[in-house]
């Protein structure tokens, strides 16, 4: 069986730099025609001169053959002044800023701690049209960790949507069941992304019989029924929720570590774990709107003129590949996919 889609974007992806760029890129661009790059390196990339020289290095590790358009953003921080607002819908390349919680997240620290102090900069967004990309978690140490994501949207991401109605927001890479009817029932300004992480597993895969770095990510996996209500959300095929995978690579050691890195990396199979997840929830039919369509409506691009064929045939992924001097571990290591690009 095979099936041809427009050929996909991946709407949240993290690139990294130098080495390890080179050796990551060709795995997005094989499958994907455009890609949002997170802003998180070390430093963070917070000014518009720093994402045109990122990109260029994108564009450098390329392969020949391919074509793909990264889709930069920037951090957002609490010193970032209103005039790089300006700057970055005025550049061309830049279509977002990313908002991290400080703290959230991997290369975090440099996020946002009082909401309320960045409200200027949101302002200037909203009327500039530049989106607003959300890791959804809260960090207070009080508050579980399964639970970050809901209490965030009742402190802080409600008051967000009616305080900028027109500010076009993505909420990053849902978990629950509660972010799922919050996107679901809110306004059209509103969408989110899903990876295939949160699709495929429950919080068990990552902690019976043992810690499993490698399905280690951020937000974590949470319990079985909100993996589920998010396959309902897939399947109502609503034009709010889109592809992103979150890719996010770390080298082996860093994850099978006593304090591990939170990321899966799946770029190496970036749509054809989507295939499998639609396949086994009977509704590959949605896959195309998902992958393809949804994202660029959101975003207000043009779809892809390209067309991408899967078919299913079974293959399993190495056991590592190389990250720069070092090696990653991939999602599905040597187990079976069961689509692949043809
Ligand atoms: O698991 C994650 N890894 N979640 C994030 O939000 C960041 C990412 C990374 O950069 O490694
Ligand atoms: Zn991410």
């Amino acid at each position: 069986m095979e099936i041809t889609l427009i050929k996909p974007d991946d709407w949240h992806l993290h690139l990294r730099d130098g080495a390890i760029l080179r050796d990551i890129v060709p795995f997005t661009t094989a499958r994907f025609a455009r890609a949002i790059v997170m802003p998180n390196l070390q430093p963070p990339v917070t000014k518009v001169s720093a994402a045109v020289e990122y990109r260029q290095r994108i564009l450098e590790a390329v392969p020949a053959g391919n074509r793909f358009e990264p889709l930069m953003t920037l951090y957002l921080t609490e010193s970032t002044p209103l005039s790089e607002i300006e700057a970055a819908a005025a550049s061309g390349i830049i279509k977002a800023f990313k908002l991290y919680p400080a703290g959230a997240t991997t290369n975090s620290n440099a996020g946002v701690k009082e909401i309320k102090r960045i409200y200027p900069l949101l302002e200037k967004m909203q009327e500039t049209g530049l989106l607003l990309l959300i890791h959804g978690e809260v960090v207070d140490s009080d508050i579980d960790i399964f639970d970050r994501e809901k209490i965030f949207i009742d402190r802080t991401l409600s008051a967000l949507v009616s305080d900028f109605p027109e500010l076009k927001i993505v909420f990053e890479h849902i978990t629950t069941r509660d972010a799922a009817e919050f996107v679901r029932d809110g306004s059209e300004k509103l969408a989110a992304t899903l990876t295939p992480q949160h699709l495929m597993y429950n919080r068990n895969s990552l902690l019976v019989g043992g810690i499993k770095p490698h399905y280690y990510c951020l937000p974590v996996l949470k319990r079985e029924a909100h993996r589920a209500a998010l396959i309902e959300t897939i399947a109502s095929g609503s034009p709010k929720f889109f592809l992103g995978t979150d890719s996010a690579p770390h080298a082996r050691h860093t994850k099978e570590n006593s304090c591990g890195c939170a990321g899966i990396f799946s770029a190496h199979a970036g749509i054809e774990l989507y295939a499998e997840i639609f396949e086994q929830a009977g509704i590959l039919d949605k896959l195309e709107g998902f992958a393809s369509c949804h994202g660029p409506d959101f975003y207000g691009l043009p779809r892809n003129q390209e067309t991408i064929t899967l078919r299913k045939e079974a293959w399993k992924p190495p056991s590592s590949y190389p990250l720069a001097s070092e090696t990653l571990v991939p999602l599905k290591a040597e187990e079976t996919i069961h689509w692949q690009l043809v």
